[in-house]
């Protein structure tokens, strides 16, 4: 019961490693906030969470859009009375939308910039004075390992969103040091989840991701909702403004 008497809002916890996340979570006692774009995949991880013994509210906004966050926020704490933990984890990959520079449209840039950028900032605008008034707490960002290298197939919005967030993720951690807020950041590599699955239904493709990662495999989602609840537990406590990197080895040939 690693995060007893704690609150976590987590985003994009509808499904993938989110939903794996939120789960977790609430099995190690935390009362989950659900927030997610989708509203039945929002309720059905709350209803998982809730069949399972657990607290959990579900919220559905845009993480892209203030009102909503602030909305999202609000009602957790409503409901919960408090907020300790905040995990950034909604965001999109849209390798066919999102390309190189040379082929990626404004609008089609900014979209990607507002879900996995903006949407970390208004999470931590409407979130953090949570954690203060709580006595601290920790939040985790997501990255990726795409932010830590280029890739010949370009996804350069995407790219470039993640790698800010590490700046962003440094910046928070300083600052609110003294209120006992952590922030780190979690660089995950190829994940088993509906965001990657159109890009591994190909076996070949698939085999060929696979043989690139010194492990050898592609992760499940369970094994960054690990390394989350580390960050957001007590485990962590004299850990911020780090970047953790669970990749199977890719990052480190
Ligand atoms: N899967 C991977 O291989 C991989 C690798 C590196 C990083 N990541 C990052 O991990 C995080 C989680 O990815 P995943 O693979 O679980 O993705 P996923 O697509 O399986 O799930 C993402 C969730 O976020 C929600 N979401 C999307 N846009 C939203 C919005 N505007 N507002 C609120 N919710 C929104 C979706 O509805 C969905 O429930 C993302 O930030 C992603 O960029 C994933």
């Amino acid at each position: 019961m690693r995060l007893q008497e704690k609150v976590a809002f987590i985003t994009g916890a509808g499904m993938g490693q989110g939903r794996e996340g939120a789960c977790l979570f609430a099995q190690e006692g935390a009362r989950v906030v659900v927030a997610d774009v989708d509203k039945t995949a929002a309720a059905e991880t709350a209803r998982l969470i809730e069949r399972r013994g657990g607290q959990a509210l579900a919220v559905v906004g845009d993480v892209s859009i203030e009102r909503d966050v602030k909305r999202m926020i609000a009602a957790g704490v409503k409901r919960f009375r408090a907020l300790h933990i905040l995990y950034n984890n909604a965001g999109v990959l849209w390798k066919d939308r999102d390309r190189s520079v040379l082929e990626t449209t404004e609008a089609n840039w900014d979209r990607v910039q507002a879900i996995n950028l903006k949407g970390p900032f208004f999470v931590a605008k409407h979130g953090i004075p949570h954690l203060i008034r709580s006595g601290g707490g920790s939040i985790i960002n997501v990255g990726s390992v795409s932010a830590l290298a280029g890739f010949t197939v370009a996804q350069d919005s995407y790219t470039s969103a993640k790698g800010a967030l590490i700046s962003l993720t440094r910046s928070l951690a300083i600052q609110f040091a003294r209120q006992n807020v952590r922030c780190n950041i979690i660089h995950p590599g190829i994940i088993e989840t509906p965001m990657q699955a159109p890009y591994l239904k190909d076996p070949a493709k698939r085999k060929s991701f696979e043989e690139g990662i010194p492990l050898g495999r592609i992760a499940q989602p369970r094994e960054i909702a690990c390394v989350a609840l580390f960050l957001a537990s007590d485990d962590s406590s004299y850990v911020t403004g780090a970047e953790i990197v669970a990749d199977g080895g890719f990052t480190a040939q």
